[in-house]
């Protein structure tokens, strides 16, 4: 008896000792076994009653099972513990420092051409102007022959653009709009219209895809000088400073009298011959105008006799690359920003 309970002593012992070292889950386990398992300490001294004399036998039993129970708590007590102690560790490394500075994010910016040409429309809104938008794939009717292009004009060539083998092309400019607007509204009529145009150009100064801005006023009556104040107008609001500007005679099949505006140089207002954006003339041009060819009233039918109007186009490129400094045209198309211009909010599809 004295022996096994002796015995059962150094279990304990070991068992504290073991315990004392445990740090995991996995350790703890190792310990669970060696102690409570089939061939675990606990279970040979239980064996081992059967050697001594039966009358020692009830206390030692009682004595073992006692030390397993103990054992087994304080094994289910170490577990927990652990467990609590990996829980909170898990939290402190799971929770959010909301004291913690923001690390910052790069906004989107709208495209220099999309900003110009929502800049241009706010202020062709506060004019009255609606917003219409038209299909960049055209078909020859509105593009040329309703503008007073038939097939046979010269003008075809200037503007020279890709087709499509069922007879549709890629608009040369934003002018078919006009007669779209004219065949759904109906006169009296104030409309600008944003869009991408195509043409068979591809230099350092040109490309093939750039941006226009058309404007149409149809009405009773509307004189030349109309159509000066609204473009001055508009060009002030949109430069933010009054610049001077004249107008040259000019030709468009769609416009009588026509004529191209300049502006004056918003880089040197003319006093640096060596300027890099006027190149020493000191004017900029910047759009065509007119008043609207009777031929193009009659095409969006309205009567010539009662209705007449003009109509400006502006490059919307060229605007954004006087107003925002850009020197090269070719920066406004390289690059993956990706822009939309045919859904203008709030526009009109004609
Ligand atoms: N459509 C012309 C162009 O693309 C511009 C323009 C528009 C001229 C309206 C006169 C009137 O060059």
């Amino acid at each position: 008896m004295q022996n096994d309970l002796m015995n059962i002593s150094a279990v304990k012992e070991n068992f504290d000792t073991a315990l004392g070292t445990v740090s995991n889950l996995d350790e703890l386990n190792d310990i669970r076994v060696r102690f409570t398992g089939k061939k675990g300490d606990l279970t040979l001294l239980l064996r081992s009653l059967g050697k001594l004399p039966p009358e020692q036998r009830k206390e030692a039993g009682l004595e073992i099972n006692k030390l397993r129970d103990e054992i087994e708590q304080r094994l289910d007590t170490a577990a927990k513990n652990i467990r609590d102690a990996e829980n909170e560790k898990q939290e402190i490394n799971d929770r959010i420092d909301v004291t913690l500075p923001e690390r910052g994010r790069t906004a989107g910016a709208f495209h220099p051409v999309i900003q110009t040409m929502h800049e241009l429309v706010n202020i062709m809104q506060g004019l009255g102007y609606s917003v219409a938008t038209g299909p960049e794939k055209e078909e020859d009717f509105y593009n040329f022959e309703c503008m007073n292009i038939p097939a046979w004009h010269p003008a075809r060539d200037m503007q020279d653009t890709f087709y499509f083998p069922d007879g549709t092309l890629l608009r040369t400019h934003t002018s078919p709009v006009q007669i779209r607007s004219m065949l759904k509204y109906g006169a009296p009529l104030r409309v600008v219209c944003p869009g991408k145009v195509y043409r068979r150009d591809n230099d350092p100064t040109h490309s093939p895809m750039f941006n226009q801005m058309e404007g149409l006023l149809v009405d009773k009556n509307v004189s030349f000088s109309v159509m000066k104040g609204t473009i001055a107008e508009m060009i002030n609001a949109f430069f933010g400073r009054s610049l001077k500007y004249r107008f040259r005679a000019s030709y468009f099949p769609f416009t009588e009298p026509s004529m191209e505006l300049d502006i004056e140089c918003v880089e040197c207002s003319g006093h640096d011959e060596h300027c890099r954006v006027c190149h020493g003339t000191g004017w900029l041009e910047v759009a065509g105008m007119g008043m609207v060819h009777p031929n193009v009233i009659r095409a969006g039918k309205i009567d010539p006799d009662v209705y007449n109007g003009f109509a400006f186009g502006f490059g919307l490129d060229r605007m954004a690359m006087l107003k925002y400094g850009i020197s090269d045209l070719r920066l406004l198309f390289d690059g993956n920003v990706s822009y939309f211009m045919s859904g203008f909010e709030g526009a009109g599809k004609c």
